[in-house]
């Protein structure tokens, strides 16, 4: 087993994962992921994050022996207390008897909650600034919280200028030998820098927006997050594209969100569709049978206006479009305007239900709302060229 020297005296000694199939066990990774994990070999040890997911213990270990012996490693620096990045770090605690626990003060806690390390002597707790000085090279730990859990931070190192980032500027996708982003196809990788970002991290918009602001204060060369390829070349894309989506800055698109069962609101949204291309707007249509609410999330973070469309289906929202609209409204997706157009049912108007959802959103509801009974008729053709000016005059004029 080869280990990556990516830098001089640091190491890849992380792992891609390409057996799970829903990272979190909810968000689907048709290409795997990777466990980052770094070492830095000087006078002093460091490993930076507390390992990989435990799943994966073995090939870490083998990793990790093959370039130190562990009675050597003086420090693991914890910049994030997720499983998947310290699910092993049980088993390096015993082995590396020598080591001491870089964490936050909130991560001191979930040392203590998830793995029961309470050894004061062996727990060092970092707030923001401080230095540990390996001997040639210094690392620095940032506060970085809620990005995504409460005890985050991130860890710089002065003098090749590496941030390790943890999940921030992470994303999906297994490395298959390809450490650094240039390797990568760009358009490919940003869409799953976005997916992740939205996904795993984007609630936290406000903490997003903190973090980077003291990052813009440092001078970074390399960005090696807990998940994907180490940044370098694409660096200015990924900090423009974060700071793009944790301000809510929307494309002038529009995402059409349906749901349909025996196509008759397929058909409108046929009609719909047409008429944006029409007035030449971008328009993303998205069947959310087909479509897994991962995907759904990221086209609709940066779009410009929703539309939400589908049946009643038992007195209420057609269940994977409610679904889909539940996993926008728990990500608390803001600054949207959103059109609704919806079947009554015989019994009740399901679209209520997602009106409810857009309204706690904050979300500004275009008019008409395109109701329907059955087959599409006359009447809401007309109703969706009425909807279609309305969109097209806010699109203009924002
Ligand atoms: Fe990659 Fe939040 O753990």
């Amino acid at each position: 087993m080869n280990v990556k020297e990516i830098i001089k005296d640091i190491f890849y000694v992380g792992i891609d994962d390409k057996k799970t199939r829903f990272f979190e066990a909810t968000w689907p990774i048709p290409n795997g992921i990777s466990y980052n994990a770094y070492l830095i070999k000087d006078e002093k040890n460091a490993l930076i994050e507390g390992g990989v997911k435990v799943d994966y213990s073995r090939e870490f270990f083998r990793k990790l022996e093959k370039i130190i012996d562990l009675s050597e490693l003086e420090y693991i620096v914890i910049n994030h207390m997720e499983p998947d990045h310290t699910g092993t770090l049980p088993q390096l605690y015993r082995l590396a008897k020598n080591a001491k626990i870089v964490v936050s003060q909130k991560g001191k806690e979930l040392l203590a909650d998830f793995y029961k390390i309470t050894d004061s002597d062996r727990v060092i707790v970092a707030r923001d600034g401080d230095e540990i000085k390996l001997g040639k090279r210094t690392l620095r730990l940032i506060s970085s919280p809620f990005l995504h859990w409460p005890e985050t931070m991130m860890t710089y190192e002065e003098t090749d200028k590496v941030l390790f980032s943890g999940d921030v500027f992470g994303s999906f996708g297994a490395l298959n030998g390809r450490l650094f982003d240039v390797n990568w196809v760009l358009d490919d990788y940003l869409f799953e820098l976005k997916r992740y970002y939205t996904n795993i991290v984007g609630m936290f918009t406000g903490p997003t927006q903190n973090a980077l602001k003291k990052l813009r204060m440092l001078d970074i060369n390399f960005i090696a997050p807990s998940h994907g390829p180490i940044i370098k070349d694409y660096k200015n894309k990924v900090f423009s594209l974060y700071d793009k989506l944790s301000r809510y800055e929307s494309d002038k698109k529009v995402t059409i969100i349906y749901g349909t069962m025996y196509g008759y609101t397929e058909e409108l949204v046929s009609v719909l569709a047409l008429r944006l291309y029409e007035e030449d707007i971008p328009t993303s249509i998205i069947n959310v049978t087909n479509v897994h609410p991962s995907y759904i999330l990221a086209d609709a973070w940066d779009s410009s206006v929703i539309v939400l469309a589908a049946p009643t289906y038992d007195g209420k929202y057609f269940l994977p479009a409610y679904n889909a609209m539940y996993v926008i409204y728990a990500k608390r997706l803001r600054n949207k305007k959103y059109a609704v157009m919806g079947s009554s049912g015989w019994s009740g108007k399901g679209y209520l239900r997602v009106i409810e959802l857009a309204k706690e959103l904050g979300w500004e509801l275009i008019e008409p709302v395109v109701e329907y009974r059955g087959a599409v008729d006359e009447e809401e053709i007309k109703l969706v060229d009425e909807l279609v000016d309305n969109i097209v005059s806010i699109l203009k004029k924002g």
